[in-house]
């Protein structure tokens, strides 16, 4: 670890402990770090009330870690996983990733930093319906440049590893929703991230075809983990959360042990 990073618990003016932090990573290396997050929203009318979301919200994740966030509906949970992916910022707090100060990049650079470091899994995809599968999945690699015979080589082989081998020439609208699901997870894991953010990335499928994704996403983050990758996954399915490596709770503003 960077010895320039500063620390979770000092940041947050806890004491050393012995027991782990309900935020702690269980690896010792974390691969993202977020760091006494504050977000609040002021009020949308002049004498009305804001909204303070989170309030010295830590949390670090390890490489080869898959940790669940849960919480009621309006606790903050896509809010949270957007500052992570600086899409949004922190009223005060840091996030970082790695040896990135994702808190201080410009909106170019978390551009970039998207890119090249987030795979983004969303409950409703965003794909492109007009585009194949093999385009869709390609896309975050023709983005960043890289020549099109790689990038489309590349895309195949993510979706025969998917279990979408067979569907590359078939454009993403035609595709049922546990078949495009499985598209945005090889779309978020082609560039290899550090971090995997997916929001209820099964909340929009029936029983056995969200069993089929989960089991997907937990595979290849299985797999991908043991090199770089932390995951966090958003959902309100508790079995799906137990069989993460931890399962965090999103209440009042903090998170705790679920
Ligand atoms: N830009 C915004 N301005 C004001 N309030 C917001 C904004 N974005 C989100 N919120 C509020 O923050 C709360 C958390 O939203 P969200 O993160 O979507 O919750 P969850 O994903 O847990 O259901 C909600 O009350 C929502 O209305
Ligand atoms: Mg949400």
């Amino acid at each position: 670890m960077s010895t320039s990073l500063p620390q979770a618990g000092a940041a947050a003016g806890a004491e050393p402990s012995a027991a782990p932090q309900p935020g702690t990573a269980l690896g010792a290396d974390p691969v993202l770090r977020a760091l006494a997050l504050e977000k609040s929203y002021p009020p949308l009318v002049a004498g009305g009330v804001g909204l303070r979301l989170f309030k010295d919200l830590s949390l670090e994740v390890a490489a080869g870690e898959m940790v669940a966030v849960v919480g009621e509906s309006g606790a903050g949970k896509s809010s949270l996983l957007h500052l992570l992916a600086a899409l949004d910022r922190p009223t005060a707090g840091e996030v970082w990733c790695g040896t990135t100060n994702v808190t201080r990049l410009s909106a170019r650079e978390a551009g970039a930093y998207r890119n090249r470091e987030i795979g983004y899994v969303w409950q409703f995809h965003y794909l492109l319906p007009e585009f194949t599968a093999v385009e869709n999945v390609a896309m975050p690699l023709l983005a960043r440049g890289d020549r099109r015979a790689g990038a489309f080589s590349e895309a195949a082989r993510w979706l025969e590893r998917v279990g979408l081998g067979d569907r590359a020439e078939h454009r993403s609208g035609e595709l049922s929703g546990g078949e495009q699901q499985r598209l945005s997870i090889a779309r978020a894991l082609i560039t290899r991230p550090k971090l995997l953010l997916a929001d209820e990335p099964t909340g929009d499928l029936d029983g056995a075809t969200a069993e089929r994704v989960f089991v997907l996403l937990q595979e290849l983050c299985r797999s991908l983990g043991a090199q770089t990758l932390a995951s966090v996954v958003v959902t309100h399915n508790m079995e799906f959360a137990a069989r993460c490596d931890r399962v965090l709770r999103l209440r009042d503003g903090r998170l705790v042990a679920a």
